[in-house]
């Protein structure tokens, strides 16, 4: 499968009952600009499929927004689910293998209200939504992705820690900068030097309906081991009752994850990394038909812990390095440990260069080649992403995609890195 990826948040427009369009709407908000009518992929997706398919490409990762599904705890819906009922046949008219994400970042604001990700109730919550949605869908999908991330709450925790730490006023100013540059230390757009942050997080508590801003859990927020944990829970829940409902659909999540380089003196540093990042959620998905792996960047440690990338290596908009073949190690040491199926769910980089961005794909997709070539079973690459899109706190100023869009007309303008990609495919 050679394909792209979107998530609804980022492309869809309009997605008023998550939890991001309540962060987005404070007056003090840590997002850059709001979402608002995005790329409106919600209208447009005939046409951005269509421009896939015509490229060569043959799979689309994208994800359904549960807060459209269900805006209020016991509502559900139809009309939105008639809406992925028709994106997922024009993937089907179009030769295109859907790769349907259920959960990808954002959460109804409700479930947010109710204590959000650390509360135990949320599994049941998130299988009960799954399964119903493939027991009226199911029979257009075949590969399932439960949770995006799923440990992306870990990795954040101890961001945010770090962060609370400095608006209590008892980090040094120079630890400060640190701090900031520590934003590209995690995939997902944040930011972590906005002026007015802990005014900004005590409005977005009271939105929700909660006194206490250290009770708002939102996928992207800090996170106890318990809640990291609770997030494999939902992961299993879904996945037994979505087997239940449809044994023929291939299920499994994705995971953020790095390529671990350890200078001299930093190996026991860069193995306990790996062993957070990927180790760890071994148990609760070895019995998944598949592994979505998601890596964009190598991280470094050397005898003190987390080192600098080498001195001027090109950078991402992001503020990452740029460095293509970090998705084949990781890959590879996945393979080591999980013995499934790996589709590559995310790969790509955020640049305004798109001659780069194609030299960015050849060198990603010629290391998985070989990867392929050894016997590992990688059934698919998703490029991340098909539109330039709202890389959430971050706003509309990463432009990850293989199309551009005009968001003043929402037209769109492939680049040629779409037609690289698609030339890919072996005919
Ligand atoms: C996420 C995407 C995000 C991308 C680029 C991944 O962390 O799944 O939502 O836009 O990386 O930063």
């Amino acid at each position: 499968m050679l394909g792209a990826a979107t998530a609804a948040h980022q492309v869809e427009g309009n997605n008023i009952y998550n939890d991001y369009w309540v962060q987005e709407q404070v007056p003090h908000s840590t997002f850059n600009e709001p979402s608002l009518d995005a790329v409106d992929h919600y209208n447009h997706y005939k046409e951005d499929i269509r421009l896939m398919a015509e490229s060569g490409l043959n799979s689309y990762r994208f994800s359904v927004e549960w807060s459209r599904i269900q805006p209020e705890k016991d509502a559900w819906n139809e009309k939105e689910v008639e809406h992925y009922r028709d994106v997922l046949r024009c993937c089907h008219e179009n030769g295109i293998t859907p790769i349907v994400t259920m959960m990808h970042f954002s959460s109804p604001k409700w479930l947010i209200s109710m204590g959000g990700w650390e509360n135990p109730e949320v599994a049941d919550l998130f299988a009960s939504y799954c399964q119903r949605l493939v027991r009226e869908l199911g029979d257009q999908m075949e590969y399932v992705c439960t949770i995006n991330e799923a440990n992306m709450r870990l990795q954040l925790a101890a961001l945010i820690k770090e962060m609370m730490h400095r608006m209590s006023g008892q980090q040094k100013a120079a630890d400060q900068e640190k701090t900031n540059s520590k934003e590209s230390d995690v995939q997902v757009g944040i930011n972590l030097n906005k002026e007015n942050m802990m005014l900004g997080m005590m409005e977005c508590a009271k939105a929700f309906g909660l006194e206490n801003p250290m009770d708002m859990h939102t996928f992207v927020s800090q996170c106890t081991p318990e809640g990291d944990l609770l997030v494999m829970k939902a992961h299993e829940a879904a996945r037994d009752a979505m087997k239940a409902e449809c044994p023929h659909l291939k299920i499994g999540l994705t995971l953020s994850l790095h390529d671990m380089v350890a200078r001299p003196g930093g190996e026991s540093y860069a193995e306990k990394e790996w062993d957070d990042e990927f180790l760890h959620y071994l148990p609760y998905i070895k019995n998944d038909d598949f592994l979505g792996v998601q890596c964009y960047t190598r991280k470094f440690f050397d005898k003190n812990g987390g080192a600098d990338m080498p001195e001027g290596a090109p950078r991402t908009q992001m503020g990452y390095e740029d460095y293509p073949a970090a998705i084949a190690d990781v890959v590879r040491k996945v393979s080591e440990s999980f013995k499934g199926d790996l589709i590559v769910t995310e790969n790509g980089i955020a640049t305004d260069d798109d001659a780069r961005r194609c030299e960015f794909i050849k060198e990603a997709a010629d290391s998985l080649q070989q990867c392929i070539a050894d016997g590992i079973p990688l059934k698919g690459y998703m490029y991340w992403s098909l539109l330039d899109n709202f890389e959430w706190q971050k706003g509309f100023a990463m432009t990850f995609g293989l199309i551009a869009v005009d968001r003043s007309t929402q037209t769109r303008y492939p680049k040629e890195s779409l037609k690289v990609l698609g030339s890919l495919i072996e005919k």
